[in-house]
């Protein structure tokens, strides 16, 4: 079992339909490229530890702790949380929900669970509700899943995946700071106090901005960003007719406009924190300077960011050894670029170890580990790194991930193609009883099976084994 996992959240951006999607309507937020780290620790004191310097309001995760751990049915005795974060409440990105998400997730995660972007969002969201007591829960979806997102809140909360710029390379969305720092809760209740006094024109207007919501989703399905510029222009005139833009706010968003920009808007609560341009890349350099002679600051982050995800202990400058399909070797590639291009066939050695009964070893592989994690695989196995042959690397494998030195005996090679690599495998196999001494870091557990064993538990799904560790067991002829 894994002692300690490191995750990350990424902050958000609205896009189109703040305040409106506090009373259901749809609302189009992305994921920002600004991420804020958690790691959470198994440790022997009692109680609960946090050292989080940069969370304001520590009870975003405390009661993360309390949602996570009775819906993962764990304890929170012995846990201690650590938060490191480039970004504060200060841009208004959401750094509470970020937080929260990125400890939920852990929290699973380090309980043995694999735990989904929906689970991770309810969990999130009663946490966020339960502080806050106010707020869509917009950007606790953007934090979990990520990317750019068609949000709506009700009984069923709607979460879509919307296209927002990735790829495209003639847009860009540009960020610029009020340098006021507004309250969220705040505004939300000012807003609500204008639909007390107010309702049948608070409503009309959000009606109005529900239909901008859908006619900009069409817009960037479509990547029709110059119409998308158009709609946040009109969703900028709904929300000052809410009262919540400034004075500050409106500077900035007509700057960017002179600059050339096809539209602009503030993005969030208002009344400070940030405002959104779109622009084309000729115009660009003109907005960003419009907008930082207007006195706002250019925030450099880019839009439709990954969702919570782990951070990985491996090494990704590592260099591989690529090779041709006849196992030639061309070069030497990082582990970062082979695990992104599956055209990049790289030398991989795994090793079979089994015990003078003839039971082969497993290991569950550690839940950091960027490829497979949590699923079960050969004894040991790893990637051939420059400089090495097959076997030296096998025998590295097996000293670092189980502690042991053996003599190893070449049986097979076969070509492997996963989602997100290809390999070349050699296996080797070696016979040892123990003891082992397994590195935390990698192995989440290791066991012996006889071959009737594994198969049954493989059949019933009680065990998942990865598709190398399979194809390597059938090139020994083990199953
Ligand atoms: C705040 O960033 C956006 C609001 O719509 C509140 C919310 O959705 O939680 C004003």
């Amino acid at each position: 079992m894994n002692n300690k996992i490191t995750t990350s959240a990424p902050g958000k951006l609205m896009l189109l339909g703040e305040h409106a999607v506090v009373y259901g309507r749809p609302c189009l937020v992305t994921a920002v490229t600004v991420r804020i780290h958690v790691t959470v620790s198994r440790q022997g004191t009692p109680g609960l530890t946090v050292n989080a310097p940069q969370t304001k309001d520590l009870r975003f995760i405390e009661k993360a702790v309390f949602h996570a751990t009775r819906s993962f049915g764990a304890s929170h005795d012995g846990l201690h949380i650590e938060t490191v974060s480039p970004f504060t409440g200060v841009y208004g990105f959401g750094s509470s929900s970020a937080v929260t998400t990125a400890a939920v997730y852990a929290i699973g995660l380090l309980s043995g669970r694999q735990v989904s972007p929906r689970q991770t969002f309810d969990i999130s969201y009663d946490t966020v509700m339960d502080v806050q007591g106010v707020g869509s829960g917009f950007d606790v979806a953007a934090a979990s899943y990520g990317g750019t997102v068609y949000y709506r809140n009700g009984d069923i909360k709607t979460i879509e995946a919307v296209p927002f710029l990735s790829g495209h390379t003639d847009a860009h969305l540009v960020i610029g700071y009020s340098g006021v720092k507004s309250s969220t809760v705040e505004l939300v209740t000012q807003v609500a106090a204008n639909m007390k006094t107010y309702p049948e024109k608070v409503t009309r207007i959000f009606d109005a901005i529900a239909d901008l919501v859908s006619e900009g989703k069409a817009a960037l399905e479509k990547s029709d960003y110059e119409k998308f510029g158009k709609i946040m222009d009109f969703n900028q005139e709904y929300l000052r007719d809410l009262g919540v833009s400034s004075g500050k706010l409106e500077d900035l968003i007509s700057a960017a406009r002179r600059g050339g920009a096809w539209g602009a808007k503030l993005s969030g609560a208002g009344g400070g924190d940030c405002m959104i341009a779109i622009a084309s890349s000729d115009k660009l350099e003109a907005v960003r300077e419009a907008i930082t002679r207007a006195g706002g600051e250019v925030v450099n982050a880019d839009p439709d960011a990954q969702g919570v995800r782990i951070e990985t202990t491996d090494n990704q400058a590592e260099l591989f050894v690529v090779v041709d399909k006849n196992d030639n070797i061309l070069g030497f590639r990082s582990r970062a670029d082979c695990h992104g291009d599956t055209s990049l066939i790289h030398r991989a050695a795994g090793v079979a170890v089994f015990d003078s009964g003839g039971r082969v070893l497993l290991q569950k592989r550690s839940l950091t580990k960027d490829v497979d994690p949590g699923v079960w695989a050969l004894s040991s196995a790893g990637h051939v790194k420059k400089d090495e042959d097959y076997e030296t690397c096998a025998r590295r494998e097996l000293k670092e991930e189980l502690g042991i030195s053996a003599p190893v005996v070449f049986a097979g090679k076969f070509f492997y193609r996963g989602a997100h690599e290809t390999e070349m495998d050699s296996v080797f196999t070696a016979t040892y009883d123990g003891p082992f001494i397994p590195n935390s870091e990698e192995v989440e557990e290791i066991r012996f099976f006889t071959k009737d064993e594994l198969l049954r538990k493989l059949l019933s799904g009680e065990i998942k084994l990865s598709e190398c560790a399979y194809q390597s067991l059938k090139t020994i002829r083990f199953l």
